[in-house]
């Protein structure tokens, strides 16, 4: 993803009432789903604005927040110094370059969907955790083309549950669980959405 696809759309991201609730109810059930504690660094792949790391943020440690919008970042980094943990801000593009570091956890909401190798990111989530480390990565269930009214560079109609499973599990992960996370109500439609956590052993 070199070309910034959210440059016009990030100063107007979190004005979307339906978009701001989807994610509060993806943070929910990750919160129900993984035992977070304040001495976690995580990582939030594809954090934009950082709706989704601003409300797991009162229970960690630290979030790195992986983006490669610089317009995105910019809002996140508008906001970074009333969030409820120490951000940091690592503008790239995840499919082409490696970070440093190693992680307790990787949450991730709505981008998976961005990335056209899921199974090479896979493996990147894996190489970039603790052992013992988990992911938590929710999008959107198998939709048919219409979700995306405009092109923010979309590779995946969404996911087949069992098929992300799978993919998680050939990258090594364990206990692989996929749980309803939210539904996205739009004018045209409605598009369910998806818990996938997994532990690294
Ligand atoms: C639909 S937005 C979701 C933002 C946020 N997670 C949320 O739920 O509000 C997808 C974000 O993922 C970022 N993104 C997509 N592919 C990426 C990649 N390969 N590496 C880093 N960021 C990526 C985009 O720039 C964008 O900010």
């Amino acid at each position: 993803m070199s070309k910034d696809f959210f440059k016009h759309k990030a100063a107007v991201y979190e004005s979307d009432d339906n978009r701001v609730s989807n994610v509060d109810n993806i943070a929910n059930t990750i919160i129900e789903n993984i035992k977070l504690d304040r001495a976690m660094h995580l990582m939030d792949f594809g954090s934009g604005t950082g709706l989704l790391l601003e409300r797991i943020a009162p229970f960690v440690n630290k979030i790195t927040a992986v983006d490669t919008s610089a317009a995105m970042n910019e809002q996140l980094a508008q906001k970074q110094a009333r969030i409820a943990c120490d951000v940091e801000i690592v503008p790239v593009d995840l499919s082409v370059s490696a970070i440093s570091g190693k992680f307790d956890g990787i949450i991730s909401s709505m981008t998976m969907h961005h990335v056209q190798d899921i199974a090479a990111m896979f493996v990147t989530f894996y190489t970039l955790l603790n052992s013992g480390g988990v992911i938590a990565i929710s999008d959107l269930d198998t939709e048919d083309g219409s979700f995306h009214t405009e092109d923010t560079g979309v590779y995946h109609m969404g996911f087949d549950r069992q098929a992300i499973a799978v993919a998680a599990e050939q990258a090594g992960f364990q206990d692989v669980e996929v749980v309803d996370a939210s539904v996205v109500h739009k004018p045209h439609g409605q598009y369910p959405v998806f818990l996938l956590t997994a532990k690294k052993k």
